[in-house]
């Protein structure tokens, strides 16, 4: 349980890559091993949650050789993964856990899925019931709670209407689609980020998207692929908020993912005020990528809700850490997922944001944060209740606050950023 000792910065000055994204790792490592052939990918996440992704395919017999950040796969095929010989632990990864459910669900062999503290409390009835109506069967603990103990087999098709906004429980139908005798169909009405359908175009399975809904072909085979994992946008959004909040401060950061339903934060951050601009703009494997210019500006303040807030899902806690620094604040509703997070994210945000002298208050699906007529923050010790995101958006806010901050349990960065704090030192040091 490291702490680490936040003092008040001057300019952030240079120019930084990104930890490869999490979301995107995730996928490739997972089609990877169904694929047929040697896959390689580039720049794959430090995360420890993508760790946990490697771990379990190797238990279920993947061969799988880390190089840095170099990952080489050798794909069992659609039908050649292994029953595992002890439970499968995602740890942390939420991620993990709902999109290996999708592919365990169609092996003909039992599985069990189980986390750490933080993941055996996430809801998993979300997975568990299209799973189900797909014809596996799976038991959880009470409340549809891990470990989940799924038996799969051949699976029906369905048509599903995702009845929450999420992008995992899509990836897992989709996944589980490639085990059906027919073609699996996903419909949302509110936008979640594409990169299953994008990463299973790009191993070849048959997939057709349009807005709003997509559709996989059972039985799909699956090729390997050559892969460059873009920087995490999620990961930068930390430190365009410095550059953003510390006078003076100018940053580059170059190769950032800019898959249009990741990047509305960049646009938000832009309607507040920020001088952003993006350049080197290209697309490898679906996944728009560029390098992203930002300069430190003061901030008006806004209100995010209805789809943005589900396209932002992962930034609105560094979001809502900037409202104090704002001219009027800053505003989260509809964001009940907030709730489900590794942490309660709205509750954790509340409370480190009063300990530092905000003024905030919460809704069961959102926070309103006061902006500068609350007054400055002052440092303050910050319990980010072992939430990756709420450490960082925490440390951040305590660079912009007067006295020292102290983050507890810091290490848990390491769950999307492992070198989240080298990088701000070494930005600060120039
Ligand atoms: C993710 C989807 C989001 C996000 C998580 C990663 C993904 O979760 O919060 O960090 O990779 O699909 P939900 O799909 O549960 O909203």
């Amino acid at each position: 349980m490291t702490e680490r000792k936040i003092a008040p910065a001057g300019a952030l000055h240079g120019e930084s890559s990104l930890p490869g994204d999490k979301s995107i790792a995730h996928r490739y490592a997972l089609l990877a091993a169904l694929a047929r052939g040697r896959s390689e990918i580039e720049n794959y996440a430090p995360a420890a949650d993508c760790a946990s992704t490697l771990a379990c395919l190797e238990a279920l017999g993947v061969a799988v050789r880390r190089a840095g950040s170099r990952v080489s796969i050798d794909g069992a095929g659609l039908h050649g993964l292994k029953p595992a010989s002890a439970p499968l632990d995602a740890g942390n990864s939420g991620t993990t856990l709902r999109l290996l459910a999708g592919v365990l669900a169609g092996q003909p062999f039992e599985s069990v899925l189980t986390g750490d503290d933080s993941l055996r409390k996430r809801p998993m009835r979300r997975i568990v019931e299209p799973l189900t109506s797909m014809g596996a069967t799976i038991e959880a603990e009470e409340g549809g709670l891990p470990p989940l103990r799924i038996r799969g087999g051949a699976l029906n098709p369905i048509r599903y209407e995702m009845p929450i906004p999420s992008a995992q429980v899509k990836s897992c139908v989709l996944l589980a689609g490639l085990y059906a005798t027919g073609s699996t169909t996903v419909l949302e009405s509110v936008a979640t980020r594409d990169h299953t359908e994008l990463a299973l175009a790009e191993f070849g399975a048959r997939i057709a998207t349009t807005s709003g809904m997509a559709t996989v072909a059972g039985g799909s085979q699956l090729s390997a692929c050559s892969l460059e994992v873009p920087g995490d946008l999620s990961s930068a959004v930390f430190l365009i908020a410095a550059a953003l909040l510390l006078p003076g401060s100018e940053l580059r950061l170059t190769g950032v993912g800019l898959n249009t339903t990741r990047s509305a934060v960049l646009d938000f951050l832009i309607s507040m005020g920020a001088p952003i601009c993006v350049t080197s703009r290209r697309t490898l494997a679906g996944e728009a990528r560029g390098d992203v210019e930002v300069r430190y500006a003061p901030l008006s303040g806004g209100v995010i809700s209805g789809a943005l807030s589900a396209l932002m899902i992962d930034e609105l806690p560094m979001l809502a850490a900037l409202g104090p620094f704002t001219e009027r604040g800053i505003t989260i509703l509809d964001a009940r997922e907030l709730r489900v997070k590794e942490t309660d994210r709205i509750a954790a945000l509340v409370e480190n944001l009063r300990r530092m002298g905000a003024r905030a208050e919460s809704f069961p699906d959102g926070i309103t944060i006061a902006g500068h007529e609350a007054g400055p923050l002052r440092g303050a010790e910050i319990d980010p209740h072992g939430d990756h995101r709420i450490a960082m958006a925490m440390a951040v806010a305590g660079l912009a606050a007067k006295g020292e901050t102290i983050v507890h349990d810091a290490d848990c960065v390491a769950i999307s950023y492992p070198e989240f704090f080298d990088t701000l030192d070494r930005l600060r040091e120039r």
